[in-house]
């Protein structure tokens, strides 16, 4: 695929097994939101993944209410890949002050990562994430599907969002 930014650069072969990746995926249906300790809730999101013919990924993610339609969370970040294996990286901050770097394997057309590492800013709200597991898979219909599961300070790891989008 070109790259939708300059769409005479073409994609870095290193690149080439994430290539199912690249473009906007909308979700086909609201996407449902769940933890222990908060009130299940419904979001619609947004996904854009492109490049510039770097060996790299960029991503934009924008959740929304999926009544109000107000913006909540968002993420933005890199994808890496490691040259001639399957070990990739995510690289992301939030809008909620968290930044994590996540790294785990491309297995054909499912990645599944857990987090490498995680900061936050000194005034976070409590209770703090301890450690993110995030899989997203192309499935045979061809649509994208995103699994979070989050553990934090007081709650063992548990899915926090499941989610599925239509290419745009
Ligand atoms: C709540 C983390 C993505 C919507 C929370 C909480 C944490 C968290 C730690 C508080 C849980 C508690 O109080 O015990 C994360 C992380 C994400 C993520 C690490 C990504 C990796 C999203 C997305 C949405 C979302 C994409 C979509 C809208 C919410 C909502 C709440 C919540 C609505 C409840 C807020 C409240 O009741 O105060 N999230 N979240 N989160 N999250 Fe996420």
């Amino acid at each position: 695929m070109a790259c939708p930014v300059n769409n005479t650069v073409e994609l870095n072969p290193t690149l080439l097994p994430l290539e199912w990746l690249l473009g906007t995926w909308e979700c086909d249906e609201p996407g449902e939101g769940s933890f222990p300790t908060i009130k299940p809730f419904r979001y619609t999101e947004t996904l854009h993944f492109s490049h510039v013919g770097q060996p790299v990924i960029n991503f934009m993610f924008n959740a929304f209410h999926a009544e109000s339609k107000k913006p909540l969370h968002r993420e933005c970040g890199f994808v890496r890949m490691q040259p001639g294996t399957n070990r990739v990286a995510f690289i992301i901050a939030q809008n909620s002050g968290l930044v994590e770097i996540e790294e785990g394997e491309l297995t054909g057309q499912q990645l599944s990562l857990q987090s490498l590492q995680l900061a936050r800013t000194s005034f976070a709200k409590e209770p703090y994430v301890k450690q993110i597991c995030r899989v997203f898979q192309l499935r045979s219909d061809g649509k994208l599907e995103q699994t979070v599961s989050m553990a934090t300070d007081n709650q063992p790891l548990m899915q926090h969002l499941r989610i599925t989008y239509r290419r745009s």
